[in-house]
């Protein structure tokens, strides 16, 4: 996958996730957000990789001090739209990151709905501790890995192989990039290698233990 691509004005990103993006769900993210990470009116916040800023609108409008920041264009002049015609005051960062360049600390940073996969792991929890204050909180919201391989089992006709050696999801036809799954103690991991302790794995944004059937793997860590 074209990543930049994805999530330009061409990209399919917003038509494919409409039906998702709804008041319902937004609302359940929000409060599962405030609720983990013990979100206070005096913290300042990030949503890194914010999109088009469901949750930094939605917790704006809840009286939160919160920043954006995202890599596409596209999706930042949407969030900019929104927040001006809300009268909102967010500030938001265009930029990638595996090369955030803020001067802001910051009390609690969330990367929600995220392609962690895509990333270089180590190089962006490297950034976000860089950013975030001593004891502050980092919430990371990715796919569950043991949920994708029952999937690929009942699915064998998928486009996509999951290869053990190096844990990468890729496409059968295309020799393109990958996405990179971890397991729990594998994010915990690299957590710990890059000044974080967890604090809490949930499977859910109900706060269910993670198992094989989470929909989701949450991780949090708070800065040593
Ligand atoms: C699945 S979307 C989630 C957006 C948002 N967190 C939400 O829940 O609506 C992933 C986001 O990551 C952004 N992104 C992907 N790679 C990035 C990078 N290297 N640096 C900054 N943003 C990136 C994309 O532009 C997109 O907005």
């Amino acid at each position: 996958m074209d990543t930049k691509k994805y999530y330009s004005a061409k990209g399919k990103y917003l038509k494919e996730h409409k039906n998702y993006f709804s008041d319902q769900q937004l609302s359940k993210d929000t409060d599962f957000l405030i609720n983990a990470l013990n979100l206070k009116k005096k913290d300042k916040i990030l949503d890194l990789a914010c999109g088009h800023a469901r949750h930094t609108i939605e917790l704006r409008k809840r009286g939160f001090d919160i920043d954006g920041l995202d890599f596409s264009d596209y999706l930042l002049k949407k969030a900019e739209d929104i927040a001006r015609r809300e009268r909102l005051q967010i500030n938001f960062f265009k930029q990638d990151v595996h090369s955030i360049d803020i001067k802001i600390k910051y009390d609690k940073i969330f990367l929600f709905f995220s392609e962690f996969g895509l990333f270089n792991g180590g190089k962006v929890l490297n950034n976000v501790s860089k950013i975030l204050k001593t004891n502050g909180l980092f919430l990371l919201d990715c796919d569950n890995l043991f949920r994708l391989i029952q999937y690929l089992i009942k699915h064998p006709e998928s486009p996509y192989k999951f290869n053990f050696n190096n844990m990468m999801l890729k496409d059968k036809q295309k020799n393109g990039q990958g996405v990179r799954y971890y397991t729990d103690p594998e994010l915990e991991n690299l957590f710990k290698n890059n000044g974080f302790k967890v604090i809490s794995i949930y499977g859910d944004y109900a706060k269910n233990t993670l198992d094989i059937n989470s929909k989701r793997m949450i991780v949090i860590g708070k800065k040593a």
